[in-house]
């Protein structure tokens, strides 16, 4: 019985602005069941998303809540948190979301927002992580799933994996390469938040076996 298979409780809320591949993983470890729950709605703040499109393909919810239809960031929240709401989304998952919510939005969802960054946090926070680790040199890159807290990619760090930076890598084939990374640890953060493992203490998360 799929209602035994899985845990329909666990609803994740997805938000993306662009392509999805992390939404589409994530769906996909859903709907093989290495997730225990399901993504009850994908929001996007750009309508033309491609990931909207995909999440369809898979029969999950869509909604796009761009931030021009309100004349305020506040209204254009709340309506994305009404929306998650009405999902019962107890898990939030930002995935390619390019805006910084505002507190009053973390505390709306305290300790359930989890994000991808496609850099070793507190290395390279903010947009184009993978040009910035390019252009310091450094030798290591990866990837990073974090607990969103009131800065900017600042929160409680889940799961990292790391990736080499080869002499001739470009940004695409290191977005590329670190992006394989973010598709191992989404899911897997994912489920360990549903198996109730993840305790956050202070900055750390402490994951139980
Ligand atoms: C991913 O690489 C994700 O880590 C990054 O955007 C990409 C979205 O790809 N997120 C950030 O840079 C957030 N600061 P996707 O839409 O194919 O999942």
């Amino acid at each position: 019985m799929s209602s035994m298979k899985n845990n329909y409780a666990n609803n994740i809320g997805i938000l993306i602005s662009g392509r999805g591949t992390n939404m589409e993983n994530i769906i996909k470890a859903c709907e093989k069941d290495s997730i225990p729950g399901k993504v009850a709605i994908v929001i996007s703040d750009n309508p033309s998303a491609a990931g909207i499109e995909i999440a369809q393909l898979h029969a999950v919810p869509t909604k796009i809540i761009e931030r021009k239809s309100f004349s305020s960031k506040e209204e254009f929240e709340s309506e994305i948190i009404k929306c998650l709401n009405e999902h019962q989304a107890n898990l939030v998952c930002l995935a390619g979301f390019m805006r910084i919510l505002s507190p009053v939005f973390i505390r709306a969802f305290s300790s359930k927002i989890i994000n991808i960054h496609p850099a070793l946090l507190p290395s390279f926070p903010g947009l184009h992580a993978q040009k910035q680790a390019l252009d310091y040199g450094v030798k290591i890159a990866g990837a990073t799933v974090h607990f969103v807290d009131e800065g900017v990619d600042t929160g409680p760090i889940i799961i990292q994996q790391i990736v080499t930076i080869d002499e001739n890598d470009t940004e695409e084939s290191l977005s590329q390469k670190i992006l394989e990374k973010e598709h191992q640890i989404y899911p897997e953060a994912i489920r360990l938040f549903f198996e109730g493992k993840l305790a956050i203490e202070g900055r750390k998360v402490k994951i139980s076996k």
